[in-house]
Protein backbone atom coordinates (compact mmCIF):
# COMPACT_ATOMS: atom_id res chain seq x y z
CA UNK A 1 0.00 0.00 0.00
CA UNK A 2 1.48 3.68 -1.33
CA UNK A 3 0.79 6.08 1.56
CA UNK A 4 0.64 9.85 0.76
CA UNK A 5 2.55 12.96 2.44
CA UNK A 6 0.00 13.31 5.45
CA UNK A 7 0.51 9.89 6.67
CA UNK A 8 4.41 10.77 7.25
CA UNK A 9 5.21 11.86 10.54
CA UNK A 10 8.87 12.92 9.85
CA UNK A 11 9.27 15.06 6.51
CA UNK A 12 11.19 17.61 8.50
CA UNK A 13 13.73 16.56 11.18
CA UNK A 14 15.70 19.29 13.77
CA UNK A 15 19.72 18.37 14.49
CA UNK A 16 20.32 19.59 17.74
CA UNK A 17 23.91 19.19 18.03
CA UNK A 18 24.15 20.19 21.69
CA UNK A 19 22.14 17.35 22.76
CA UNK A 20 23.31 15.21 20.11
CA UNK A 21 19.22 14.49 19.50
CA UNK A 22 17.66 13.74 15.84
CA UNK A 23 14.21 14.70 15.40
CA UNK A 24 14.09 15.38 19.10
CA UNK A 25 14.73 11.34 19.00
CA UNK A 26 16.22 10.15 22.43
CA UNK A 27 20.43 10.09 22.86
CA UNK A 28 21.77 6.85 23.51
CA UNK A 29 25.61 7.19 25.33
CA UNK A 30 28.45 4.94 25.14
CA UNK A 31 30.53 5.41 27.51
CA UNK A 32 34.29 3.77 27.43
CA UNK A 33 33.44 0.66 29.93
CA UNK A 34 31.34 -0.35 26.71
CA UNK A 35 34.20 -0.33 24.70
CA UNK A 36 36.25 -2.95 26.62
CA UNK A 37 38.63 -4.85 24.32
CA UNK A 38 38.35 -2.33 21.41
CA UNK A 39 41.14 -0.65 22.15
CA UNK A 40 45.09 -1.94 21.15
CA UNK A 41 46.48 -0.57 24.44
CA UNK A 42 44.36 -2.64 27.30
CA UNK A 43 46.29 -1.19 29.71
CA UNK A 44 46.22 2.27 28.87
CA UNK A 45 42.77 1.24 29.07
CA UNK A 46 42.37 0.03 32.01
CA UNK A 47 44.14 3.32 33.51
CA UNK A 48 41.67 5.95 31.36
CA UNK A 49 38.75 3.87 32.97
CA UNK A 50 40.20 3.56 36.59
CA UNK A 51 40.45 7.32 36.47
CA UNK A 52 36.86 8.40 34.14
CA UNK A 53 34.09 6.01 32.70
CA UNK A 54 34.24 9.23 30.05
CA UNK A 55 31.27 9.60 27.52
CA UNK A 56 32.69 8.29 24.15
CA UNK A 57 29.98 9.17 21.24
CA UNK A 58 26.19 9.35 21.60
CA UNK A 59 23.59 8.52 18.74
CA UNK A 60 19.83 9.72 18.22
CA UNK A 61 18.32 7.50 15.11
CA UNK A 62 14.83 7.74 13.55
CA UNK A 63 13.46 5.58 10.91
CA UNK A 64 10.98 7.95 9.25
CA UNK A 65 9.21 5.07 7.48
CA UNK A 66 9.25 1.27 7.21
CA UNK A 67 9.28 -0.64 4.29
CA UNK A 68 11.15 -1.35 1.03
CA UNK A 69 12.95 1.39 -0.21
CA UNK A 70 13.05 3.33 3.68
CA UNK A 71 15.80 4.88 4.82
CA UNK A 72 17.00 5.07 8.38
CA UNK A 73 18.52 8.22 9.86
CA UNK A 74 21.29 7.93 12.75
CA UNK A 75 22.93 11.59 14.40
CA UNK A 76 26.42 10.62 15.96
CA UNK A 77 28.08 12.37 18.20
CA UNK A 78 32.02 11.11 19.08
CA UNK A 79 33.91 12.72 21.47
CA UNK A 80 37.63 14.06 21.12
CA UNK A 81 39.83 11.90 23.01
CA UNK A 82 42.58 9.05 23.47
CA UNK A 83 43.25 5.95 25.35
CA UNK A 84 46.72 5.99 25.44
CA UNK A 85 47.85 6.77 21.89
CA UNK A 86 44.86 5.78 20.13
CA UNK A 87 42.06 8.13 19.09
CA UNK A 88 38.19 7.39 20.78
CA UNK A 89 36.08 6.18 17.98
CA UNK A 90 32.92 3.85 17.74
CA UNK A 91 32.65 0.29 17.85
CA UNK A 92 32.47 -0.25 14.62
CA UNK A 93 30.06 -2.56 12.55
CA UNK A 94 29.34 -4.57 9.74
CA UNK A 95 25.53 -4.15 8.51
CA UNK A 96 23.15 -7.55 9.24
CA UNK A 97 21.91 -7.02 5.73
CA UNK A 98 25.70 -6.61 4.15
CA UNK A 99 24.56 -6.19 0.73
CA UNK A 100 23.37 -2.42 2.56
CA UNK A 101 25.54 0.52 1.97
CA UNK A 102 25.71 4.06 4.03
CA UNK A 103 26.24 7.37 3.51
CA UNK A 104 27.78 9.69 6.32
CA UNK A 105 27.44 13.33 6.15
CA UNK A 106 30.18 15.45 8.40
CA UNK A 107 28.61 18.00 10.36
CA UNK A 108 31.11 19.36 12.49
CA UNK A 109 34.69 18.63 13.76
CA UNK A 110 37.31 16.80 12.04
CA UNK A 111 38.17 12.83 11.65
CA UNK A 112 38.35 9.83 9.99
CA UNK A 113 36.43 6.65 9.08
CA UNK A 114 38.44 3.46 8.53
CA UNK A 115 36.67 1.42 5.90
CA UNK A 116 37.38 -2.91 6.00
CA UNK A 117 36.17 -5.18 3.37
CA UNK A 118 34.91 -8.31 4.47
CA UNK A 119 35.55 -10.66 1.56
CA UNK A 120 38.84 -8.66 0.33
CA UNK A 121 40.43 -7.37 4.23
CA UNK A 122 40.88 -4.10 2.47
CA UNK A 123 41.59 -1.20 4.81
CA UNK A 124 40.97 2.05 3.78
CA UNK A 125 41.17 5.14 5.55
CA UNK A 126 38.91 8.33 4.51
CA UNK A 127 38.34 11.39 5.73
CA UNK A 128 35.33 12.53 7.83
CA UNK A 129 34.84 16.10 8.67
CA UNK A 130 32.81 19.18 7.97
CA UNK A 131 31.11 19.45 5.00
CA UNK A 132 32.20 15.98 4.14
CA UNK A 133 30.52 13.07 2.64
CA UNK A 134 32.20 9.38 2.61
CA UNK A 135 30.17 6.72 0.79
CA UNK A 136 30.56 3.34 3.00
CA UNK A 137 29.68 0.35 0.38
CA UNK A 138 27.95 -2.63 1.29
CA UNK A 139 30.02 -5.50 2.73
CA UNK A 140 31.98 -3.09 4.64
CA UNK A 141 32.84 -2.60 8.97
CA UNK A 142 33.29 0.93 9.26
CA UNK A 143 34.20 2.69 12.79
CA UNK A 144 34.48 6.62 12.82
CA UNK A 145 37.07 8.46 14.65
CA UNK A 146 38.30 11.32 15.75
CA UNK A 147 41.00 12.82 15.46
CA UNK A 148 40.57 16.59 16.42
CA UNK A 149 40.17 18.58 19.65
CA UNK A 150 36.13 19.35 19.60
CA UNK A 151 33.05 16.55 18.71
CA UNK A 152 32.96 15.13 15.76
CA UNK A 153 29.36 15.16 14.57
CA UNK A 154 27.98 13.44 11.70
CA UNK A 155 24.65 12.05 9.88
CA UNK A 156 24.44 8.60 8.62
CA UNK A 157 21.73 7.57 6.49
CA UNK A 158 21.42 3.89 5.42
CA UNK A 159 18.24 1.26 4.94
CA UNK A 160 16.00 0.72 7.43
CA UNK A 161 16.37 -2.73 7.74
CA UNK A 162 20.37 -2.58 7.42
CA UNK A 163 20.55 -4.20 10.55
CA UNK A 164 24.36 -3.71 12.57
CA UNK A 165 26.01 -6.60 13.51
CA UNK A 166 28.77 -6.33 16.01
CA UNK A 167 29.88 -9.62 16.75
CA UNK A 168 32.49 -10.43 14.43
CA UNK A 169 34.00 -6.71 15.28
CA UNK A 170 33.91 -7.45 18.77
CA UNK A 171 35.48 -10.59 18.31
CA UNK A 172 39.08 -9.73 16.03
CA UNK A 173 38.25 -6.10 15.60
CA UNK A 174 39.43 -4.19 12.87
CA UNK A 175 42.95 -5.14 11.24
CA UNK A 176 44.00 -1.46 11.25
CA UNK A 177 44.33 0.92 14.34
CA UNK A 178 44.76 4.70 13.92
CA UNK A 179 47.39 6.58 16.52
CA UNK A 180 48.76 9.40 17.00
CA UNK A 181 52.40 10.10 16.44
CA UNK A 182 54.27 13.77 16.72
CA UNK A 183 50.88 14.99 16.92
CA UNK A 184 49.91 13.26 13.69
CA UNK A 185 47.27 10.46 12.86
CA UNK A 186 49.13 7.16 11.74
CA UNK A 187 47.69 4.12 10.51
CA UNK A 188 49.23 1.26 12.17
CA UNK A 189 48.61 -2.92 11.12
CA UNK A 190 47.55 -3.99 14.79
CA UNK A 191 49.77 -6.12 16.30
C1 LIG B 1 24.57 3.20 11.46
C2 LIG B 1 25.91 3.77 11.60
C3 LIG B 1 26.14 4.88 12.61
C4 LIG B 1 26.73 4.23 13.87
C5 LIG B 1 27.30 5.22 14.86
C6 LIG B 1 27.80 4.50 16.14
O1 LIG B 1 24.57 2.11 10.59
O2 LIG B 1 26.85 3.35 10.97
O3 LIG B 1 24.99 5.60 12.92
O4 LIG B 1 25.76 3.39 14.44
O5 LIG B 1 28.39 5.89 14.29
O6 LIG B 1 28.75 3.51 15.82
P1 LIG B 1 28.54 2.00 16.26
O7 LIG B 1 27.15 1.62 15.80
O8 LIG B 1 29.59 1.23 15.54
O9 LIG B 1 28.64 1.94 17.75
MN1 LIG C 1 26.45 1.55 9.70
Amino acid sequence: MIKGLQSMSDLFSKIDLEKGSLGGRPVENRYLSNLRGFFANEDAYQSCLEQDNALLYSVSSMTPAEGEGQLHLGLGVLYPGKVGDEYYMTKGHLHTKREAAEVYVGLKGVGYMLLEHEVSQESMLVSLAEGEVVYVPGYTAHRTINTGDMPLAYLGIYPWDAGHDYGAIAERNFLKVLVEREGQPVLLDRQ
